[in-house]
Formats: structure tokens, sequence, C-alpha cells
């Protein structure tokens, strides 16, 4: 049996301004989203409404109590939250849709249950996450030191607008981390035993658009992903859709204590993980639907079924260079302690796994990327 639906409307606008009169934009809006976004694309259209810019709530990615100080800032009479910004931005508008008493920790480690009483419109400005068609959000909590992601149905935006021309100001380097990240979602999604035809379709046609997009980037330098900014932004919200109902994994799980602890971006964290769980996963079992990825690999790039997997991983390194964990300061003994971390924490994910993992198989994983 398989189930699909979309809860969220996606629609394309040529500008912000487009949007803003479409939708309407009133004084009990809010926007979310940061001021460098704000300045170029947003400002000269006037809004009638509050804008709060994250940053001034804290650097990186979305943590409790980053969501906490922002939830005091929000005027009561909000009906919408208008999200404009990469998937930290978005996945903190979310949390912000619910009203009532909880604090970020609560929501998180499911001690309450919300209710959702604002809209939630996203306009993403990176091309990795797809949060504006998932019902996920991440957060790390200050406390456990990892990262936690939660999936509530409640959470799904009611509009989700593509809007190429807001991702002119990103810059290269979370271009590459944010469409790895994409590019991990559709081939987790896709060996996710959760898969359906429809989440296997909008997998494949988002690895195709990042890897031919890469392909392009390789040949003709890195500024020129901007030649590419749409297909970037299209494969980035197919993955989501795909990864939204089969999925994600392994690599998702074992990047999570990075990004924790160590601050490591959520892209650049995945790639670490990447080629290290798939070597493990084809090692322990090499038949099955891994087959039918390297031969889409292949016709992808060109290549042979038994060579995809290699280019694959050649290729992610020109678009991103891979450090060993070492160089980010992580100690050896910490390794055990991250594994024992996601069994405990990421069942959500480690159960969509292509083949079941043990502990000494993860604790492997991460020493082959020390
Ligand atoms: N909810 C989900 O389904 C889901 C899925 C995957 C990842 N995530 C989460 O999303 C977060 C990562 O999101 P991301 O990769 O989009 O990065 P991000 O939102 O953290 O943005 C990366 C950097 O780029 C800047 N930026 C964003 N758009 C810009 C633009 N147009 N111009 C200039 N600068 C811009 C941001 O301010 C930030 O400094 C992580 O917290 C991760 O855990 C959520
Ligand atoms: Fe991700």
């Amino acid at each position: 049996m398989f189930r699909f639906s979309l809860p969220t409307t996606i629609e394309s606008a040529g500008s912000f301004g487009e949007f803003a009169e479409r939708a309407q934009l009133a004084a009990d809006d809010l926007i979310l989203t940061n001021q460098f976004i704000y300045e170029p694309f947003i400002v000269a259209c006037g809004v009638p409404c509050p804008v709060l810019y994250q940053e001034k709530y804290g650097a990186g990615e979305p943590n409790d109590e980053m969501i906490d100080a922002i939830r005091r800032d929000i005027p009561e009479s909000t009906r919408r939250i208008i999200a404009v910004g990469g998937g930290t931005v978005i996945d903190i508008a979310k949390v912000l849709t619910f009203t009532g008493d909880w604090s970020a920790e609560d929501i998180f480690m499911g001690r309450v249950v919300p209710t959702k009483s604002r809209r939630l419109v996203v306009l993403p400005t990176t091309c990795g996450t797809g949060s504006e068609v998932t019902n996920v959000t991440i957060c790390e909590l200050k406390r456990m030191k990892t990262k936690k992601g939660l999936a509530l149905d409640t959470m799904y935006a009611d509009l989700a607008v593509l809007i190429p021309e807001m991702l002119q100001t990103l810059p290269y380097q979370f271009f590459a981390t944010s469409s790895i990240d994409a590019l991990i979602h559709a081939v987790e999604s896709f060996l996710s035993p959760n898969a359906s035809p429809h989440s296997e379709m909008y997998s494949r046609r988002a690895m195709e658009m990042i890897l031919q997009g890469f392909s392009y980037v390789r040949e003709n330098g890195p500024e020129s992903w901007k030649d590419k900014v749409e297909d970037f932004l299209l494969a980035s919200n197919m993955a989501g859709i795909a990864f939204g109902h089969a999925g994600c994994a392994a690599v998702h799980a074992l990047s999570y204590p990075l990004g924790g602890a160590y601050h490591i971006p959520h892209g650049e964290a995945n790639q670490l993980m990447f080629a290290a769980v798939m070597r493990r996963y084809k090692e322990k079992e090499p038949v099955g639907r891994i087959n039918r990825l390297e031969e889409i690999f292949g016709e992808i790039l060109k290549t042979d079924a038994v060579q995809a997997l290699d280019a694959l991983y050649d290729l992610m390194e020109d678009i991103l260079k891979r450090k060993d964990l070492r160089e980010y300061g992580i100690r050896e003994e910490e390794l055990p302690v991250f594994t024992d971390s996601v069994i405990e924490g990421q069942q959500r994910l480690l159960k969509n796994n292509y083949v079941f993992l043990t502990r000494e198989d993860m604790l492997e994983i991460y020493r082959s990327c020390y």
C-alpha cells in the first residue's frame, strides 16, 4: 500500500513584489527573514507588516533558545507568518505558527503537542532543505548538545513560493552545502523502504537536475551555478517532496551530532557521512535497490553502473571539498558517544536505512571519516 498527498500549494513568482501583491500582505502578517535578504529584495516593495531578522537572535542554524527569544517578540495579532530564507529561517517559522504556552525544548522533546493557529507561507532562498514542502523542523537542543528533528503534519506550510531571483545573493559555499543536502535527500528517500512510485519519481528528477547542474558547474566554474538556479531550486523542492514522503536515513542521522556539537553546517555534515554510509550499505547488501540507483547515476553521469557511485563521490567532492572529522577538532573518543546518541535519538531516521546498521557499523562509519 502507498499513500501520497501534498498539503502545501506550490507557486512560483518572478519577484518578491509579485508575490506580495498576490498574497495581499497586511499589518497582521509577520515577515521572518535576514536583513541581507530584506534589503535587496523586500524593502523596495514597501511591505505593510512587521519584520523580524533571525540573525538578531543568534548566529548559525536554529537552536531552542533562539526560537524562544523570537517567539517573545511576535505580535499577538499575527495571523500569517511569511518565512523568507534558508532552512534556518523556515524551520524556526514552522514552530512559530504554534501559540499557547510552550518552550521549544518542550515541543522538540514531545512534552507538549502544540496547536497551529497561524498560517505559514514559505519563500526559500537556498536550494537545499525542501523544508517549504515538508512537515519536518530541525533544532539544536542546547542542553543536549545535539540536533533533533520533529515531524508533525501541522507544520506543513500552507503555501510555498519559489522565486529563483531570491537566490542571486547566496554565496557559493551555501549553494554547495544546500544543494548537496538536497541531493542526499533525493538519494536517501530513493533507497528508503518507505519509497513509493511517486516519491521515487521526485527523487529521480531531483537527482538528474542536481547532478546535471553539478557537471555544468565543474565545467564552467563555481559562479556558473547561478545559470542553473531555477533547476537547483526546483530540484531541492522535489527532493523535499520525496523525503517528506519516504524519509531520510543514516546519513542524516549520523550527521546530527556533528551539527549539534560542532556546528558544522547541515549540508556539509551530510557530505562528510555520505560516501562512508553508501560504502557500508554496498558491503552489507550489494544486491538490491542500490543497483537501481547505480544504474540511474550511470545514466546521468554517462558511466558504467559499476563505477557510478565513485563518479558521484568525485563530482560531489568537486562541488564541496570534504575534510576529515579530526580537522574540525573532533576527538576520537567522542565517536562512540556520537554513535550512542544516534541510536538513542535518531530512530525516526534509522528506520529508513537501506539495510540495518549495527552499532559497530555506525562506529566504523565515523572512524572511516576520522
Ligand atoms: N525541515 C526540513 O525538512 C529540513 C531539511 C533539511 C535541512 N533542514 C535544516 O535547515 C538548516 C540548513 O538550511 P540551509 O542549508 O538552507 O542553510 P541556512 O538557512 O542555514 O543558510 C545558510 C546561510 O546562507 C544565508 N543565506 C540564506 N539565503 C541567502 C541568500 N539568498 N542570500 C545570501 N545569504 C543567504 C543564511 O543566512 C545563512 O548564513 C539546518 O538547520 C538543517 O538542519 C531542515
Ligand atoms: Fe537535510
